[in-house]
C-alpha cells in the first residue's frame, strides 16, 4: 500500500514511517520542517505545509495514496494557552485539508490524552467524556469529531490514537533515531541531557505537593516503537474494512517524575540538577491509561515499553547524537 505519514520527519512520525517501510508498505512523507528534522527519514519526502489547501489538492492530484497516517500539528501544552489561535490553525486546517483533497481514503489520526482533560478515575478509558482543559488539548478533540462526521458519512474510515507520553528512541535503531525537538520540553530526554551534561539548565519539577506518593504528577510512559507498531496495525484494520474507532496508547503503568529522574540517574550514573518549582496550570496529576480496548481491537500491546528500555534506548541515542540531528 502507498501510505502517506504527515510529520514523518519528527519524532514519532518518522519512527513509523521506518517501521511502515519495514513492513513492505510504500511510505511517502510530508513534513513542513517547522519541527522535523531531514535526517529523521531517508525515503521519499515532500516539503509542505499541510495548512495550505491549495498545495494538498495538487499533492493529491498527482499521488494516489491508500492511506493517511497524520502526525503533523504543534503540540506543546503551554504554548497553546498563550496562542490558542496558532494551534486551531495548525491542528484543524491540515486535518480538513486531507480529508478534502483525499476523499474517502482511511485516516489514522495521531490523537492525544488530553483530550480527556483531568477526569477523576484512577485509568482513563475511552468511554470518559472529552473535556480538554488546554487548546492543544481541544483541537485534538475537534479533529477526532471531524473524523467521525467524515466517516459517519461513509466518506472515510477512521482509527483516533490517543497516545499518552511518548519516550524512548526507535527500538530498532536507537543509536541512530531518536527524540530532537528545539527547545526539549518533554521530561525524559530534558533529564538525559541534563544528566550527559548537554542541558547546563536546572531541571524544574512542577508540583511536589501532589496527591501522589511521593507528592510528584504521575504519567504513563509509552515507548516510540510501541506506537509505531500500533500504527501499523490500525492501518492493517482499517485496509480489512474493520470499523473506525478511537484507541487510547499506553501502558496502564504510571511513573512519578521523581521516579524518572531516578531511573535517569542510574542509567546516566549522574545525579540530576533539579529543583521543585510550582504546579503548571492545566496539569493533571495523575494520566494513565486504560489501553484495554487497543488490545481487543488491534491485537496491540507495549512491548518496548519498560522504563529500563525506554530510558536506556533515549540513552543510546542522546550519547550517540549529542546535538541531535544535524541536518
Ligand atoms: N510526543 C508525545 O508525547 C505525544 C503525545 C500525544 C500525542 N502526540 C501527537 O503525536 C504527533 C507527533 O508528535 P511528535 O512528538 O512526533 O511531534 P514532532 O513535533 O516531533 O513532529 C511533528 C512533525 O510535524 C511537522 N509539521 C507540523 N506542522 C506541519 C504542517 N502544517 N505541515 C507539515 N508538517 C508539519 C513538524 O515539522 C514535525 O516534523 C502530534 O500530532 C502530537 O500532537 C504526541
Amino acid at each position: 500500500m502507498r501510505i502517506l505519514v504527515t510529520g514523518g520527519c519528527g519524532y514519532i512520525g518518522s519512527t513509523t514511517a521506518r517501521l511502515l517501510a519495514k513492513s513492505d508498505h510504500d511510505v511517502v512523507v510530508i513534513d513542513d520542517f517547522s519541527e522535523g528534522h531531514r535526517g529523521a527519514w531517508d525515503g521519499e519526502i515532500h516539503q509542505m505545509d499541510l495548512r495550505d489547501l491549495g498545495k494538498v489538492s495538487t499533492f493529491a492530484e498527482s499521488n494516489a495514496i491508500d492511506g493517511i497516517v497524520h502526525f503533523a500539528a504543534r503540540a506543546y501544552v503551554g504554548e497553546s494557552m498563550v496562542q490558542p489561535l496558532r494551534y486551531w490553525r495548525a491542528n484543524l486546517a491540515p486535518v480538513m485539508n486531507l480529508c478534502d483533497a483525499f476523499a474517502g481514503v482511511p485516516f489514522v489520526f495521531s490523537s492525544t490524552c488530553a483530550t480527556y482533560g483531568e477526569p477523576d478515575v484512577a485509568r482513563l478509558d475511552e468511554s470518559l467524556d472529552l473535556n480538554p482543559v488546554n487548546p492543544y488539548g481541544a483541537t485534538k478533540a475537534a479533529a477526532e469529531r471531524l473524523l467521525s462526521d467524515r466517516a459517519d458519512a461513509d466518506q472515510g474510515a477512521y482509527l483516533a490514537l490517543r497516545y499518552f507520553n511518548a519516550a524512548g528512541a526507535d527500538a530498532f535503531a536507537a543509536g541512530q533515531h531518536g527524540e530532537h525537538h528545539d527547545p526539549e520540553n518533554h521530561l525524559i530526554p530534558r533529564a538525559i541531557l541534563n544528566g550527559l551534561g548537554l542541558l547546563q539548565e536546572e531541571l524544574q519539577v512542577f508540583g511536589t505537593d501532589w496527591s501522589t506518593a511521593d507528592g510528584t504528577c504521575i504519567r504513563d510512559y509509552i515507548h516510540v516503537s510501541d506506537l509505531a507498531e500500533a500504527h501499523v496495525l490500525a492501518l492493517d484494520h482499517l485496509f480489512d474494512g474493520k470499523p473506525s474507532t478511537v484507541l487510547n496508547l499506553g501502558t496502564g503503568r504510571g511513573y512519578s517524575v521523581l521516579e524518572i529522574l531516578g531511573a535517569v540517574e542510574a542509567a546516566t550514573e549522574q545525579k540530576l540538577n533539579w529543583k521543585a518549582a510550582p504546579r503548571r496550570a492545566g496539569d493533571p496529576a495523575e494520566l494513565v491509561a486504560d489501553a484495554t480496548r487497543a488490545f481487543e481491537v488491534l491485537g496491540w500491546q507495549a512491548e518496548h515499553s519498560s522504563l529500563q528500555n525506554i530510558v536506556e534506548t533515549a540513552v543510546t541515542w542522546h550519547r550517540q547524537n549529542p546535538q541531535g540531528y544535524t541536518s
